[in-house]
């Protein structure tokens, strides 16, 4: 094998053979063919002697590289490769909700995650009010059956920690959607849920009444009775 490696950029096609000094920005995943290792970055710096030197964003750390292959990519798929290895996210449909009652409760709040080691995990960082610890993934939190929050990986919603908010509309026939993301409004109040949760991040965006979040217009019986008049829970014998 050639002692001097050659640094191929491709870009769309096309591939340039790379002299002297020259920064690309873009969307890269470089590869070095020694290993089989892929880092992904969105700069870079092309030294002499094909030499590379970038920063990995999965880990931040500089990473310099003799040999490598250098593919420009995508948005989607640098966001599918930054997500990969990393923890698996869910899925959340109006099916995912139910019965506000059947999720174990601390306090106000009722959560739930199908995993029940996770479940066992978030139960714990709620009950202690641990702060800088985050939520597992697929923790879903209500405390009244209109409004929830559930976990992502931190990548899909940066501005909450990975929280997406929920506004729903519970009824006999069961829940539906009407508003999700990061910027879901609280409609009777006409402020945004993060608005107000974004004072608790420290506690990975809880709020209880202990973290400094604005007050909801709701006493602790209320909550009971809203959470007790959920009309999904139609089993008489539960409440
Ligand atoms: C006016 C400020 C405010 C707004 C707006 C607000 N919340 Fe909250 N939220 C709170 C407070 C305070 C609590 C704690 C209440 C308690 O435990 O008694 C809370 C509790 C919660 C909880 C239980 C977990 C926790 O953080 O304590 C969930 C889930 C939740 N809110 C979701 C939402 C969603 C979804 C929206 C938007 C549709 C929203 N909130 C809008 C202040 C707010």
């Amino acid at each position: 094998m050639r002692k001097l490696l050659i640094t191929a950029l491709i870009l769309g096609g096309l591939t340039i053979l790379v002299a002297g000094c020259t920064n690309h920005y873009g969307y890269y995943r470089v590869t070095d063919p020694t290993t089989g290792k892929a880092y992904y970055t969105t700069k870079v710096d092309a030294g002499k002697g094909g030499a590379v030197k970038i920063k990995d964003e999965k880990t931040g750390s500089t990473v310099t590289l003799q040999s490598s292959e250098v593919k420009e990519i995508s948005k989607d798929e640098y966001k599918a490769g930054m997500m990969a290895g990393s923890v698996q996210d869910i899925t959340v449909s109006a099916q995912s909700f139910g019965c506000i009652l059947d999720w174990p409760k601390i306090r106000n709040t009722r959560m739930k995650n199908s995993d029940p080691e996770k479940l066992k995990e978030a139960m714990r960082i709620f009950q202690d009010g641990v702060p800088d610890k985050e939520y597992p993934v697929g923790t879903m939190l209500q405390l009244v059956p209109f409004e929830a929050m559930v976990k992502h990986p931190r990548e899909k919603f940066p501005k909450t920690n990975g929280w997406e908010f929920f506004f729903l509309d519970v009824s006999k026939e069961g829940t539906k959607i009407k508003d999700r993301g990061e910027r879901v409004v609280n409609l009777s109040q006409g402020i945004t849920c993060l608005s107000c949760h974004k004072a608790a991040v420290r506690f990975d965006f809880v709020c209880e009444k202990r973290h400094i979040c604005a007050p909801i217009p709701f006493d602790d019986q209320k909550i009971r009775e809203l959470q007790n008049a959920d009309p999904r829970c139609t089993d008489v014998l539960r409440s």
